[in-house]
């Protein structure tokens, strides 16, 4: 399997870029066969605007090169991985931006969260769940949820073992869910 951990802020001095970094870092020391890469947005070349509604997009036939090239990288995930933070309450708008310029690559396909922020971007990982599940998505119950308080003392990044036994989580039942939609796929 493929797994993408997509970084959802753009800040200067973004914190998600850490955290993505150091997910990456636990995922591949499971040495447990499948890839794991981060996708940041501020690697991509994107269009914020799209000419018709994704969803009537056949056969990945997107007009934009921009973002013919951004539903590539994409769709050849299996499974996915989101670093939200949470701004002003939901979701961060580049990140939704990111998302809303593609469909049939999401659909169908696993994705959990981690969150971050004074309550672990809960109000945010909330809203990407009625996105995600809009689009077809299938969202596994476990999620990383890290605290200021807890996960970032003297504002550094800490993520301590509850930190990877929380991501371990995350990976396994990804990993599940995206064996079984390749079971559906297959049959
Ligand atoms: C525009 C803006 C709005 C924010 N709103 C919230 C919020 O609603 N809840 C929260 O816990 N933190 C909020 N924060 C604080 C962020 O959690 C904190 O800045 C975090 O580091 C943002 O992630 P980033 O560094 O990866 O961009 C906000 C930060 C910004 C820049």
């Amino acid at each position: 399997m493929k797994i993408a951990v997509f970084v959802g802020s753009i800040r200067e001095g973004r914190s998600g870029l850490r955290i993505g970094q150091w997910a990456i870092e636990q995922l591949e020391a499971r040495n447990d066969g499948h890839t794991y890469e981060l996708v940041d947005i501020l690697e991509q070349d994107l269009n914020p605007n799209t000419a018709i509604p994704p969803r009537m997009v056949e056969n990945g036939a997107y007009a934009d090169p921009k973002t013919l090239a951004w539903a590539e990288l994409i769709g050849g995930y299996d499974a996915y991985i989101f670093v939200t933070p949470e701004y002003n309450a939901s979701v961060p708008g580049p990140m939704k931006d990111a998302y809303d310029l593609l469909y049939a690559e999401w659909t169908g396909k696993p994705i959990s969260f981690i969150g971050y922020g004074s309550d672990a971007a809960r109000t945010a990982i909330s809203h990407w769940n009625d996105i995600v599940t809009r689009v077809g998505m299938i969202v596994t119950p476990a999620q990383v949820e890290f605290t200021f308080q807890e996960h970032f003392p003297d504002f550094v990044f800490t993520p301590g073992e509850s930190g990877a036994a929380m991501l371990a989580n995350v990976a396994d039942e990804l990993l599940d869910a995206a064996d079984r939609v390749a079971v559906e796929v297959d049959a």
